[in-house]
């Protein structure tokens, strides 16, 4: 036996070029992930652990037959991040409980027939406070912005654009130490897709081109730390943070969302 050689065309950034037949499975793993973010939302209620809602995850991985591309990547134990409040990305399930009125990003990133599917969303336990919904909508819209956006012709600088002056315009900022990524076969490739930016600047997009898009926006200032677990990253001055994230794909009219609920429960409050 031997493989099959690896034809992916790559253009002259060096970003990968994607075959309309691709994009059959990158449905069946964002569409795997999406799922199993659908499922996980009965789950998330105060008093119940992260560790309880990462084992869910992980469960419902491998009775599909699926990978988790998280669990031993760079060291990474768990099949989900999920990051709470101040907690900006790459937060670790533990056995800590959610309190009534927490916000939480849960991400998760599965591979199927070697493709990657990649997503996440916000989730609340209880009720949340009204200066964090707004936070989430903020968030929610940033992104679906972004996605309007995208089509060949445009540039990545018109996503980044499309966040952050939204984001700003509502008194809000926009993370710059984390980024989205382009996928495919891979988990991260080039190019790191920036949530800030001017319009017009950047690689130009092009039909084939699969990539996440996953703005982190925070209700204060936008400077990050990682603590000392090394991978836990907060805000600085200790405000919220929310996050929403999809895998999508440049199609020739502009691109189609790998990760779409099909329950239609990206959004945790509407
Ligand atoms: N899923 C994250 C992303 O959106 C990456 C998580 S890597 C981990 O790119 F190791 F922290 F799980
Ligand atoms: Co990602
Ligand atoms: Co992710």
């Amino acid at each position: 036996m031997f493989n099959k050689p690896d034809k992916t065309r790559r253009n002259r950034d060096g970003i990968n070029l994607f075959d309309p037949s691709d994009f059959v499975g990158m449905y069946k793993s964002g569409g795997l992930a999406s799922q199993i973010l659908d499922e996980i939302g009965e789950h998330v209620y105060p008093g119940q652990t992260t560790a309880a809602l990462d084992n869910f995850i992980k469960e419902q991985i491998e009775a599909a037959g699926a990978v988790s591309a998280t669990i031993g990547y760079k060291g990474y134990q768990h099949a989900s991040c999920i990051s709470i409040n101040h907690v900006v990305c790459h937060g670790i399930p533990s056995e800590k409980r959610l309190k009534d009125g927490d916000i939480l990003n849960i991400d998760v990133t599965v591979i199927v027939d070697g493709w990657y599917g990649d997503t996440s969303r916000m989730y609340v336990a209880g009720k949340p406070s009204r200066k964090a919904e707004r936070l989430m909508d903020v968030t929610y819209e940033s992104l679906m912005r972004a996605i309007e956006v995208v089509k060949p012709g445009n540039t990545f600088g018109d996503i980044g654009h499309a966040i952050q002056s939204y984001a700003e315009s509502e008194r809000m900022s926009v993370v710059r130490d984390f980024c989205g990524h382009g996928l495919g076969r891979v988990f991260h490739a080039p190019p790191n897709v920036l949530h800030y930016g001017r319009a017009g600047t950047g690689p130009v997009l092009e039909e084939g081109m699969f990539f996440t898009i996953e703005p982190m926006v925070n209700i204060g200032r936008p400077e990050t730390k990682v603590l000392a677990d090394d991978w836990t990253a907060v805000t600085r001055d200790k405000s919220l943070s929310a996050q929403f994230e999809h895998s999508i794909g440049v199609t020739s009219k502009g691109c189609e969302i790998f990760t779409l609920s099909k329950a239609n429960r990206f959004h945790p409050t509407y």
